[in-house]
């Protein structure tokens, strides 16, 4: 699929919020104090909309992630996939990293929503600054939204670059919000693929960027 192939399958999606997605329902397996987060998500539909709908048109089987906090963005990537029609189902595979550095013990909350999903995740509580390599392969969507600084951005962009599979696509958070437009555009750039910036509405300015198929 192309990029505006995939734009014209999703801005419709997104704008309208797609169907079967309730955004309000992403922290639903937060518990105790983690709560009092999670009352912004009722301004999250036209954001982690995207994740849902791109999901959605793309069908990934293998969805990887670095920065997963409470999994907001993965669960909305895997029920996205999950709701297309000839979907990835039993055969998901789903892989994400964060140092837990925002919230201590967040991936275990992850790792209960994900089981209850019935999606066999493999959550890793580690630096992505300290490694060169990740273990994955064959990625179709990866969502790059670790350490936001610009060379701690480029890093963890190499490192999604190298888990991925042909014609596979690059999500990148919080672009505009933390200027990162020049880096993002500059990998896109390097690995010759096309590039577009998504419109949030969320607070203002934060942004997603997204770039594929890559080759
Ligand atoms: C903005 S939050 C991710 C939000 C999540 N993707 C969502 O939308 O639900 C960024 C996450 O990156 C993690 N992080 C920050 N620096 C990191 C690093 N060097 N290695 C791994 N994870 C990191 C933080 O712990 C935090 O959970």
């Amino acid at each position: 699929m192309t990029l505006p192939d995939l734009l014209a399958r999703t801005w419709t999606n997104w704008l309208a919020l797609p169907e079967g997605f309730d955004g309000r329902l992403l922290g639903e397996d937060m518990q105790g104090t983690d709560r009092a987060d999670f009352r912004w998500l009722d301004s999250a539909p036209t954001y982690y909309g995207w994740y849902y709908a791109l999901a959605h048109a793309l069908r990934p089987t293998h969805i990887a992630e670095i920065g997963v906090r409470y999994g907001y963005s993965l669960k909305a990537m895997v029920e996205g996939s999950r709701a297309a029609p000839n979907g990835a189902h039993e055969r998901l595979v789903v892989k994400g990293w964060d140092n837990e550095s925002y919230v201590p013990g967040c991936l275990e909350v992850v790792r209960r929503m994900m089981a209850r999903l019935q999606v066999d995740a493999m959550l890793y509580s580690l630096n992505t600054q300290g490694m060169d390599r990740l273990p994955a392969k064959n990625v179709d969507l990866f969502h790059v939204d670790g350490d936001h600084g610009p060379v701690a951005f480029l890093h963890d962009m190499a490192l999604a670059r190298q888990c991925m599979a042909p014609g596979g696509w690059i999500i990148g958070d919080d672009i505009q919000a933390c200027g990162l437009e020049g880096g993002a555009r500059s990998c896109a750039q390097q690995w010759g693929v096309p590039y577009v910036d998504l419109p949030t509405f969320s607070n203002g300015r934060n942004g997603l960027c997204l770039m594929g198929p890559l080759p």
